[in-house]
């Protein structure tokens, strides 16, 4: 296992270096950035289907679901095409309104997850057309689907989702080109502009890596922490959902995740000089209005650890801690604001004693309903 291990402590740890490699190996052969195209078996044989989709409905559980959500921002954003995106579970059991002009697209990094599978069948029985975003080749719901990208993030051994997450944000950001250039939202030059920006983001995620030392400072000043808050709006709202659930799985810490604006409607009853707020704050989407939500947690005595683009001032001036990331895309943003989260949870966790690998209570696959 210490071999295994690769000189890291625990697996979510190499899993979390592992980053650059897998979103690498993800668009290995799919982005030929040369040649300006996306070649994706599974969508090239299959374009009609997603042209001529009414919707995109996700389903998936976990981890996977909010990898969904970020895919929700971005077909809408780039390719125009409406999304909703389902809890696997809440999916299959409220008689949901499926007709054969749906697509569904089902995320699972394990491909076993039971409700997962189930949305699926029931999904195809009424006729949609249903895709999958799996990790593990071979697995129940790659058989299942009609047709499918691999995530290709390698086995993924911490319990804690992270470079499957990373890496299935990337292939649904593929798609999404793909589709938005096929529809003709995307010209040519907005469209090489993407794909260069996507072979750009291992070394971003990278740099993104060089914050542990910082994120180590900072977990050990909140480790102690009963509670924590998680906030971002538009592309990185997911990323936040995200954060939180990687801070409770392994840390044991109740965390919640909030868009930045709903703070308003309830967290903020939360904040005061024992609540630790991490706001996601980087310089595109909405960067003054999550700069006066920071003002408002400041001046309730709320500690702030943002995450800020390089070069940030703004912030700087205001927040307790700042991770910067390297500037990006909007749309790529949470595959960078991602990483620091990764790594504060993970110090965190091994600072509080905790089985990082292996939660209590929590399993790789759940393959019960
Ligand atoms: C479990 C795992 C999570 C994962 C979720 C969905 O809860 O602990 O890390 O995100 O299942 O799993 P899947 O394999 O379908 O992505």
């Amino acid at each position: 296992e210490e071999i295994e291990k690769g000189g890291f402590d625990h697996f979510m740890l190499k899993e979390i270096y592992e980053q650059p490699r897998a979103i690498l190996d993800t668009f290995r052969g799919r982005l030929l950035a040369n040649d300006g195209t996306i070649k994706m078996a599974g969508i090239d044989q299959n374009l009609e289907k997603f042209l001529n989709a009414n919707r995109i409905i996700i389903v998936a559980c976990g981890t996977s679901w909010h990898a969904g959500l970020v895919a929700e921002y971005i077909f809408e954003d780039l390719a125009r095409i409406p999304v909703e995106v389902e809890y696997a579970s809440e999916f299959r059991y409220r008689n949901p309104v499926i007709t054969d002009k749906d697509v569904l697209i089902a995320i699972s990094q394990s491909g076993e997850t039971a409700d997962t599978l189930a949305a699926i069948k029931l999904a195809k029985e009424k006729g949609a057309f249903v895709f999958g975003v799996c990790n593990v080749v071979g697995s129940s719901i790659a058989r299942e689907t009609n047709a499918g990208a691999y995530t290709h993030a390698g086995p993924e051994i911490g319990v804690a989702s992270t470079k499957a997450f990373t890496t299935q944000i990337t292939v649904l950001t593929l798609l999404a080109l793909k589709l938005a250039k096929e529809k003709g939202v995307f010209n040519t030059t907005r469209f090489h502009e993407f794909l260069t920006e996507l072979e750009n983001i291992p070394s971003k995620v990278e740099k993104a890596l060089l914050s542990n030392p910082l994120v180590e400072i900072i977990s050990e000043v909140y480790k102690d922490s009963a509670n924590c808050l998680y906030l971002g709006r538009g592309y990185n709202f997911p990323v936040a959902l995200e954060g939180a659930l990687k801070l409770k799985e392994i840390s044991y810490i109740h965390a919640e995740g909030y868009p930045a604006a709903e703070m308003k409607h309830g967290p903020i009853a939360l904040i005061d000089e024992h609540m630790p707020v991490v706001v996601i704050a980087t310089n595109k989407g909405h960067y003054e209005k999550v700069v006066s939500n920071i003002q408002e947690i400041k001046s309730r005595k709320g500690k702030i650890i943002a995450v800020v683009t390089e070069g940030d001032v703004q912030v700087k001036e205001l927040a307790d801690h700042v991770i910067e990331i390297p500037e990006t895309l909007e749309s790529l943003t949470p595959l960078l604001t991602t990483i620091p989260l990764q790594l504060l949870s993970y110090h965190i966790a091994v600072m509080r004693g905790c089985n990082v690998d292996q939660p209590r209570n929590l399993a790789k696959s759940v393959t019960v309903e």
